[in-house]
């Protein structure tokens, strides 16, 4: 890649930045398309979150993606949310029309893709516990509850958590049921032989931690499984799955999804097909 005065730069605020595959996602998709364009991380102290938005605008960088702890924090600084990154209330993907900045969240879209293409799996009609409360599940919720789930149980190691996340949303999704559970294996055996999909939104698994609290005997045998914790190799809770017969997936289909999403709104393109799995795989 050679790096000219045409070049239009991407990149991703973070803070550590230095972990994130995106760099690899989206260079490898503009290699695969010959653009004139380069994907640079950029390690953001939360303090300076407005300072390094206002620079998006002065130096004409032509987008970014948020990731922690500024997801949240950016929407006090874009010209325009979209209306799904508004209701999620965080923001992964800035387009820079012309100075004029604009907000998305690519990580809901990205989940249900990822249903799709790993999994074979439609959330429309369909039963989802989910487990955890914080800002992964949130985005999960909202992006399944709007793909028409008719049920979705909520099961939190803080229950006020759960609590407060449904009650902000079952309003605004009348067509789905909400229920918020004791993230404890008698709570959840009670549900899991009716749940269609079982989707970890927690960080329990991330260092390779163990989930206690599941009732595999009582989870249906036609229920898939889905970890939003990307982790190589996989989780325990989606090996476990799998051994027990489960279609199951990692993080890693989403994390590729959601990246895909953010490069079609940046340019207008789809990445080429694998482009970016490939570039993670290596
Ligand atoms: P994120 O934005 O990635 O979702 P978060 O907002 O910190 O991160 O949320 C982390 C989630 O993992 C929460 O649901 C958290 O439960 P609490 O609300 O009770 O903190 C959950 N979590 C993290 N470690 C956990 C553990 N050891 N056992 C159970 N739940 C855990």
């Amino acid at each position: 890649m050679m790096i000219r005065g045409t070049t239009r730069v991407f990149g991703i605020f973070g803070h550590p930045v230095d972990h994130s595959l995106s760099p690899l996602m989206h260079n490898a998709a503009f290699r695969g398309l010959g653009m004139d364009a380069v994907y640079v991380p950029f390690a953001v102290a939360p303090v300076r979150l407005g300072e390094a938005v206002a620079a998006l605008r002065a130096l004409r960088i032509a987008g970014v993606n948020v990731t922690i702890p500024h997801k949240e924090t950016v929407l006090a600084y874009l010209d325009e949310v979209d209306a799904a990154a508004r209701l999620i209330g965080a923001v992964n993907t800035v387009h820079n029309r012309d100075g004029y900045l604009v907000g998305y969240n690519t990580d809901g879209t990205g989940l249900i893709r990822s249903l799709a293409a790993d999994l074979a799996f439609d959330p429309a009609g369909k039963r989802v516990l989910l487990l955890g409360a914080g800002g992964a599940s949130r985005a999960a919720l909202v992006a399944l509850a709007e793909t028409g789930a008719a049920w979705i149980g909520v099961a939190n190691r803080t229950r006020p958590k759960a609590e407060n996340l449904v009650a902000e949303f079952r309003d605004h999704f009348p067509g789905t049921d909400f229920a918020v559970l004791d993230l404890a294996a008698s709570a959840l055996a009670v549900v899991c032989p009716s749940v269609n999909l079982l989707l970890n939104g927690t960080s329990i698994g991330l260092k390779g931690e163990v989930f206690d609290a599941l009732p595999w005997q009582q989870l249906d045998r036609a229920a898939v499984v889905c970890d939003i914790v990307y982790r190589s190799p996989d989780t325990p809770l989606v090996m476990t799955a799998r051994s027990r017969g489960h279609r199951a997936t990692g993080g890693l289909g989403m994390l590729i999804a959601q990246g895909e999403a953010a490069f079609r709104i940046w340019t207008g393109q789809e990445p080429p097909a694998g482009v970016m799995r490939q570039a993670l795989a290596r």
